[in-house]
């Protein structure tokens, strides 16, 4: 974000409460702040996920570890001279109107002072895996063993010799479950439902890259106009991955069936269902209450009375905290479930959008957690110099509260795994790659695309089918953001690279 604006023509300061880039991935000992660890890999590969014009470097393996991924943006950070503007140990606590309304003013703590800067636009990038979602239970006073959630965890020793429950079924969950297996005595998994869980390659290639810019337009196409096709074609095509990756699941661990992927994401994981299976782990049903110093029921009535610590690997939500102020909430007619946050396209506060972006919010209906950045900055700078028109207030306020309706559908279908921050997946990257001025319709069936097809049919071929690269995006010239001069030979070269793949699959490990 701070490169997109800077690009455009805006003055920027970056305020960075860590003391290094990189967000997540550069790696913090603070238990109160979300981090990757040392242990974790991404779960992309490095094709799909670099910047729109900064490629991977080829020393990289296929899936990068934290420290390689808090390198890379490192490097991005310095090619692009970033640091000079980047504040690091500044942590914000708050963002509200000034008294006269005209711009927006800054409460934060820098190096443990308190500071107030006034600034024309601000954008919240802070992470949207912020804050720790911690379950409460009945009775949980009683325990006198470890009751934390997974962000706080950061030393597999705290663990050894101790009997420990992991409760959920996620990344987050296996990447701890490999750190203490080690040395703990026994682990278990305590998962309420069933739920998918897809590992990281696919018949010897990375997973990602059968995911293809063509094949991501079906699905939205079919999103939108066969919601519920696309639906059972999701799940359905998922339950047959799933009995390809792993065989038979023993029905005792409850991980069939799962959940729709399309209301709640699946987790990936490429270790848990083999630990399961060589009965290194074991599944437990979800935690009823804790009824002893000890003790814990479940909800299928049995009780475990030797447990040490109980580690909670329930997610994450974004901190919108700091815009509390302006932030309005409401909520649909016929709905009860946790109050929905007014954002139009869940970035932009309506009375605000010219001059305030929530990046923070959404985790969905990105193509994946990484690249989309690029496209997300573009389309603030764009909309915040005004190359990009907003709809009026009116119109926005009508699209929240449609959206809201649609959220309320979808709660209805699945309280348990509800959540707000979901968009409509289509509507949601049109608008983006729309302001952003990426360009991508000329990939379409329109007339564009059928333009750049018979111009171009072997890069037409390749940026539809092929490895979906981040550097597609700064490819056609729109006259709306900067185009990248290296794109073409870049997504020829990653094209090139995954030619390697498959590799060969041998006991379940990929050579
Ligand atoms: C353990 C883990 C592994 C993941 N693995 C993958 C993966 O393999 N692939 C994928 O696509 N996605 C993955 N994700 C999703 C992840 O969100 C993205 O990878 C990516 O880190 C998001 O980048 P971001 O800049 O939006 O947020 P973050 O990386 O969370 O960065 C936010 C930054 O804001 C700072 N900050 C927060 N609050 C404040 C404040 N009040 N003031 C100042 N600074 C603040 C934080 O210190 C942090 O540096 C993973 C998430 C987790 C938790
Ligand atoms: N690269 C990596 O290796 C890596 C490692 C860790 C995390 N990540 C990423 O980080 C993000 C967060 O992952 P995450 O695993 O922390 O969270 P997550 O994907 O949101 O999974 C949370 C898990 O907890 C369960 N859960 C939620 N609330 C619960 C409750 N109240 N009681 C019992 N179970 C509950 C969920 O299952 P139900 O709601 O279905 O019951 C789910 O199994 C994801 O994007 C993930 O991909 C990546």
């Amino acid at each position: 974000m701070l490169k997109a604006l800077r690009e455009d023509g805006f003055k920027v300061t970056c305020f960075e409460r860590r003391q290094q880039v990189g967000g997540l991935w550069a790696y913090t000992p603070d238990p109160s702040m979300t981090t990757a660890l040392p242990s974790t890999t991404a779960l992309i590969s490095k094709y799909t996920c670099g910047m729109s014009d900064y490629p991977m470097p080829d020393k990289y393996p296929s899936h990068l570890t934290s420290s390689q991924f808090q390198e890379f943006m490192e490097s991005y950070a310095r090619h692009f001279d970033l640091l000079k503007d980047v504040v690091f140990g500044a942590s914000v606590t708050a963002a509200a109107r000034n008294e006269d309304d005209t711009k927006w003013r800054l409460e934060m703590s820098v190096d443990g002072k308190g500071r107030i800067e006034e600034f024309d636009k601000v954008a919240f990038c802070h992470g949207y895996q912020t804050e720790a979602r911690m379950p409460s239970y009945e009775g949980q006073e009683s325990f006198e063993g470890i009751l934390m959630h997974a962000q706080q965890f950061r030393n597999a020793e705290d663990f050894r010799g101790k009997n420990v429950i992991m409760v959920g079924m996620s990344s987050t969950v296996s990447d701890i479950i490999n750190n203490i297996l080690p040395v703990a005595s026994k682990v278990y998994m305590s998962h309420r439902r069933g739920g998918y869980i897809i590992k990281t390659w696919l018949k010897g290639s990375p997973a990602d890259l059968s995911v293809t810019w063509r094949r991501r337009q079906i699905g939205a196409f079919m999103q939108k106009y066969l919601p519920r096709l696309h639906r059972w074609g999701a799940d359905t095509s998922l339950k047959f991955l799933m009995r390809h990756s792993w065989g038979k699941l023993d029905p005792q661990w409850r991980i069939e069936p799962s959940h729709s992927a399309l209301l709640s994401l699946p987790g990936a994981s490429n270790s848990l269902i083999p630990l399961l299976k060589e009965g290194k782990i074991s599944s437990l049903h979800g935690i009823k209450r804790f009824t002893g110093p000890r003790s814990v029921e479940f909800t299928d009535g049995t009780t475990l009375d030797d447990i040490d610590a109980v580690i909670c690997g329930t997610g994450y939500s974004a901190n919108l905290s700091v815009a509390s102020s302006f932030l309005e909430h409401s909520r649909p007619p016929n709905y009860s479930g946790p109050e929905l946050t007014r954002m139009w396209m869940n970035v932009f506060p309506p009375k605000y959008a010219d001059s305030m972006a929530l990046l923070c919010f959404s985790a969905y209906g990105k193509n994946n957690g990484f690249s989309f950045n690029d496209v997300q900055a573009m389309a603030v700078s764009n909309i915040f110099r005004g190359v990009h028109p907003l709809p009026p207030l009116k119109t926005m306020n009508a699209h929240i509260d449609a959206h809201h309706e649609w959220l309320a559908q979808r709660w209805r279908i699945d309280p348990l795994g509800f959540q707000p921050s979901s968009v409509k997946t289509w509507e949601f990257q049109d608008f983006l790659h729309d302001a952003a001025g990426t360009g991508m319709e000329n990939l379409g069936w329109g007339w564009k695309g059928w333009k750049f097809f018979f111009a171009d049919p072997k890069m037409s071929w390749m940026m539809n089918n092929g490895v979906e690269t981040a550097h597609a995006f700064r490819y056609f010239e729109t006259g709306k953001r900067r185009t990248w001069e290296g794109a073409r030979e870049a997504i020829i070269k990653a094209n090139e690279a995954v030619k390697i793949y498959p590799l060969k699959e041998k006991e379940g490990k990929v050579e």
